[in-house]
């Protein structure tokens, strides 16, 4: 995980660099630390703890240096700690280096540096990459133009595993090299400088022109100019890719809280990624695909592969998929999916939600798919993104950045997308006109009742003010609810630390009733009609063993059985998670907030995980 922002140009580079960190911080906030050139040579100043405490370091606004680069940690090898904290030198503290992966093999490394008399400081797996460049460029008898470029290409050639590096040298204090593989980075080209980061929202405000690296590509930029090498370091010509997002979105924008912001920004995500898809009374159009009756009539199944929330996404669409477009579908966690040998062939669609689009789980499902012969279609909130760039299709969520670490407006932005690409399914298909139409019409109603959702739903407030000391909370929910029952209660977790666990509500006796004791606090959702009757039942066997309830639903219920009742805009099941887990989001955020918690940047967590 972590974030890497790099600067290049004629302004002074540490404070875009520690205002770039900031911005990256969800992405890992262990320790953090930069490294520039300076008259007399590299300086590095770093420090465990948040991108802040850098402000207090001594010497660092007697910086002055116009390149340099920076690095926010999410620990995975070494504990946080001074010494662990990026940027890393080498022993003759020529070269400086930043690393967002992991390396595999720096046992190996180390052992064969240390051989050779590399002494190392610190226990990551970082430290390996500028001793093993310096061993390179001490090794090259030739002093051309190129020689630091070789020596990184050199390193990099024995490195196994995953990283994004930016590498800056004492003797070429006029340049900065990077290159990635299985890690994200983009080059924000500016006006007489340039810049580096690991997703564009923490250099939106200084450019909007952006450089996608490859993986083993290699990039030398100074303030004039970028110039790329494919792995032979040949030549290579790249064109900028241009971004819509504007600046403003990144920001927290009258919000205490990007979480908020992005709950209460759902009504514009979801009529973005809606966009002029039905703006054709006749058909729904995506101008990214070409799928005919022929190839989805010979389908054996949908595969969903994605992570955590993404993941969850999936499950609102099997079931869309199946109802709608009667495909088996099946959904599968990333990380668990590769390791399982799965059954796909030729005949097998993979459909790929990550909202990043840099999940290291994700991208190496994917890849295994494109083995076994099957389509991939991913579905991503970032343009040009790893997995995007890797599978054969993709279509995108217009849900803009999304800071927190909890996901919110790009899960219901999946939901509302992957239900448009089940209608032009089916519309191939030339399935059920009425069923098809319906849907239709909900989905473009729909940020009308997200908007009457949020106004609704602000009522959590007090119930999480009564729940928000509680150990366990439990979620219900049957059918298409039970996805949202697991949305609401990985939310829960992650952002209040409160144990939670979500069930198919009939499953309830099978165990986990067990666990029902006075006080203890029961959600359940109830959206689908067939099912009320059963939902009710199972409330009622906990509410006798002394439960409290609260329930989120748009079916007619007694609502004087429970402790409260949000009740929501009916809409059809298909998409009523994204209504249903938006006052489940607000209780999350509200109880977050009662017990003083970082909201935006929960313990452990990082929002984009690049590392297997
Ligand atoms: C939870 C959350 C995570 C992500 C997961 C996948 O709120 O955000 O569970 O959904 O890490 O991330 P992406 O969608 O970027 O692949």
């Amino acid at each position: 995980m972590c974030g890497i922002v790099g600067y290049i140009g004629n302004q002074k580079a540490s404070p875009i660099l520690i205002n770039g960190l900031l911005r990256l911080e969800y992405r890992g906030y262990d320790s953090a630390g930069i490294s520039t050139i300076e008259k007399n040579g590299l300086s590095i100043m770093k420090d465990k703890g948040r991108v802040k405490n850098l402000y207090n370091l001594e010497g660092i606004d007697n910086l002055t240096g116009t390149i340099g680069i920076a690095h926010t940690r999410w620990a995975t090898h070494g504990k946080p700690s001074q010494e662990n904290s990026h940027p890393h030198m080498d022993n003759s503290k020529t070269f400086s280096v930043v690393h967002n992966g992991i390396i595999e093999n720096y046992h190996e490394l180390r052992n064969f540096l240390t051989e050779k008399g590399y002494t190392f400081y610190s226990q990551t797996d970082t430290e390996v990459i500028p001793n093993l460049v310096h061993y390179y460029y001490n090794k090259d008898e030739k002093n051309d133009d190129l020689k630091f470029l070789r020596a990184v290409k050199n390193a990099c050639s024995d490195l196994k595993g995953s990283y994004a590096i930016e590498i800056i040298c004492k003797n070429h204090p006029n340049c900065m090299i990077v290159t990635r593989k299985d890690s994200p980075l983009v080059i924000g080209k500016g006006e007489n400088e340039n810049y580096i980061s690991s997703d564009i929202p923490a250099i939106l405000s200084f450019t909007k022109n952006f450089y996608l690296l490859d993986d083993f590509e290699f990039a030398i930029l100074t303030t004039n100019s970028v110039d790329f090498y494919n792995k032979n370091l040949e030549h290579i010509q790249k064109e900028t890719k241009s971004i819509e997002w504007n600046a403003a979105s990144a920001e927290k924008d009258g919000y205490e809280d990007f979480m908020l912001k992005e709950i209460y920004e759902q009504p514009t995500a979801i009529r973005e990624t809606i966009g002029a898809k039905f703006n054709d009374s006749s058909k729904c159009e995506f101008d990214e695909l070409n799928f005919t009756k022929e190839y989805l009539s010979s389908l054996n199944k949908i595969y969903f592969i994605a992570c955590g929330t993404a993941m969850h996404a999936g499950l609102v669409g099997k079931n869309i998929m199946e109802k709608l477009c009667k495909i088996p579908t099946e959904v599968d966690v990333a990380s668990e999916f590769r390791y399982r040998d799965p059954l796909v062939d030729n005949k097998t669609l993979c459909i790929f939600i990550s909202q990043s689009g840099e999940t290291a789980d994700t991208i190496a499902a994917l890849k295994l798919c494109k083995e076994k012969g099957a389509k991939t279609l991913a579905v991503s909130n970032v343009i040009g993104s790893s997995i995007t760039r890797e599978a054969d299709y993709s279509i995108y969520t217009h849900a803009g950045p999304e800071i927190a670490v909890a996901s919110t407006k790009a899960y219901t932005s999946q939901v509302v997308l992957v239900a448009i690409l089940a209608i032009y399914f089916a519309q191939i298909l030339e399935l059920d006109n009425k069923q098809i139409n319906d849907l239709k019409k909900d989905i473009i109603e729909l940020p009308k009742k997200i908007e009457e959702t949020l106004k609704i739903s602000e009522n959590v407030k007090g119930f999480s003010k009564k729940i928000y000391q509680e150990k366990d909370v439990f979620f219900l929910g049957r059918g298409v609810d039970e996805a949202v029952a697991k949305e609401g209660s990985l939310k829960l977790k992650e952002i209040s630390y409160i144990h939670s666990e979500s069930y198919p509500a009939g499953e309830l006796k099978h165990g986990p009733i067990a666990l029902i004791e006075n006080g203890i606090t029961v959600v359940s959702i109830i959206t689908e009609k067939h099912l009320v009757e059963k939902m009710i039942s199972n409330i009622q066997e906990v509410i006798t063993r002394g439960a409290k309830t609260l329930v989120i639903t748009n079916q007619n219920v007694d609502e004087n059985m429970f402790d409260m009742t949000i009740k929501i805009p009916e809409t059809n099941s298909f998409i009523s998670p994204i209504l249903s887990i938006i006052p489940l989001q607000l209780l999350s955020y509200y109880i977050s907030k009662e017990k003083g918690l970082d909201v935006d940047k929960p313990r452990n967590l990082a929002k984009s995980v690049t590392v297997e």
